[in-house]
């Protein structure tokens, strides 16, 4: 009797676990999430079908930038549009994580992507959702799965040609890819783009002008832009220092993290973690220059 009755109160969560809705409320630092669902009436949808939730930490809706707490929290239509895009349909739990995978959101025509990576200060794995990391996974409800992140996702806005096309101070990397005839190949390959402002490119130019250098040959201009396309997505959350392989004929960049600075080579980080269909983009201040060129604009 003694045996059954531990049998059975180890049992009693897992049988009588509450829905989504009712395990979100019993945690404590999620009481955002919880209350723009309830205010949106998304919280009946949530319970009325089978689930995945990831729910970002209160402390994630703090992060957000001013401007986009703005936007999402001011317009009703893209607060559901953002909050759905925190659905899947059915069960994933970190077991069912595989790198780079993508999840069908609820949200009609996005796709959230899977990241596994290794933590380099003690080896273990961990999982993001879009750059987002899972800070507490696998509680189980009793019509799906819940998992907390540590930042609020934004559905991506298009691809990272899309991407470098919508933005007013990449004009010039567009331009490049666009001589390269590149735009579907930045529509489709997977990986991560570092995209230098237009800013960057300017001070390139008048640095190889000063040393007579001319890089108007498609060669370079291909390997130059090549060099900033990483094979491997990589969110903030999952980088390390390091090098990397690159596009480039597997020419590397080095990034380094100083206090809470990234540099990629000697460029700054300036906006990281700008989601695209096919990877993510992060904006750099300064031009990566692989060899020879590095080497001729020093010494040249
Ligand atoms: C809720 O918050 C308290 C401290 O504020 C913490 O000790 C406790 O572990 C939290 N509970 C959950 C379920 O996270
Ligand atoms: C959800 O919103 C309704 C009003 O629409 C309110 O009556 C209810 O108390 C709210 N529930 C929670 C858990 O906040
Ligand atoms: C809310 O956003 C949608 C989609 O961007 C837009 O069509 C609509 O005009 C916005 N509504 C308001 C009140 O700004
Ligand atoms: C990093 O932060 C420490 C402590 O705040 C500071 O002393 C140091 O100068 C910073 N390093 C750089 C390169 O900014």
């Amino acid at each position: 009797m003694k045996f059954l009755a531990v049998v059975m109160v180890a049992l009693v969560p897992l049988v009588f676990g509450g829905s989504l809705m009712e395990e979100l409320a019993l945690l404590n630092d999620t009481t955002i999430i919880r209350d723009l669902l309830n205010a949106t009436g998304l919280d009946a949808v949530v319970d009325s079908g089978y689930y995945t939730l990831f729910a970002p930490s209160d402390a994630a809706f703090a992060a957000l930038p001013d401007e986009a707490a703005k936007t999402i929290l001011g317009n009703a239509t893209i607060l559901s549009a953002v909050l759905t895009f925190h659905a899947t349909q059915g069960i994933f739990r970190s077991m069912d994580a595989a790198n780079n995978m993508k999840l069908k959101s609820v949200l009609a025509g996005s796709d959230i992507r899977v990241n596994v990576y290794n933590d380099v200060a003690d080896g273990s794995l961990f999982v993001t959702l879009n750059g987002a990391k899972v800070t507490k996974a696998n509680i189980q409800a009793t019509n799906g799965y819940l998992h907390v992140i540590d930042r609020v996702m934004l559905p991506p806005m298009g691809s990272m040609y899309d991407l470098v096309a919508a933005s007013e101070v990449h004009t010039l990397l567009k331009a490049l890819i666009d001589e390269q005839k590149l735009e579907d190949f930045f529509r489709t390959v997977t990986g991560t783009l570092f995209a230098p402002t237009d800013a960057a490119f300017q001070v390139l130019g008048e640095a190889l002008a000063a040393k007579g250098i001319t890089v108007k040959n498609s060669v370079a201009e291909r390997e130059i832009l090549m060099y900033h396309l990483l094979e491997q997505v990589v969110y903030s959350a999952g980088g390390h220092a390091g090098t990397y392989n690159t596009f480039d004929q597997g020419n590397q960049v080095t990034v380094s993290m100083v206090n809470s600075t990234v540099m990629i080579n000697q460029a700054l980080v300036v906006i990281g973690d700008l989601s695209a269909t096919n990877g993510v983009l992060h904006v750099i201040d300064s031009v990566l220059v692989p060899e020879p060129w590095a080497t001729a604009l020093i010494v040249g």
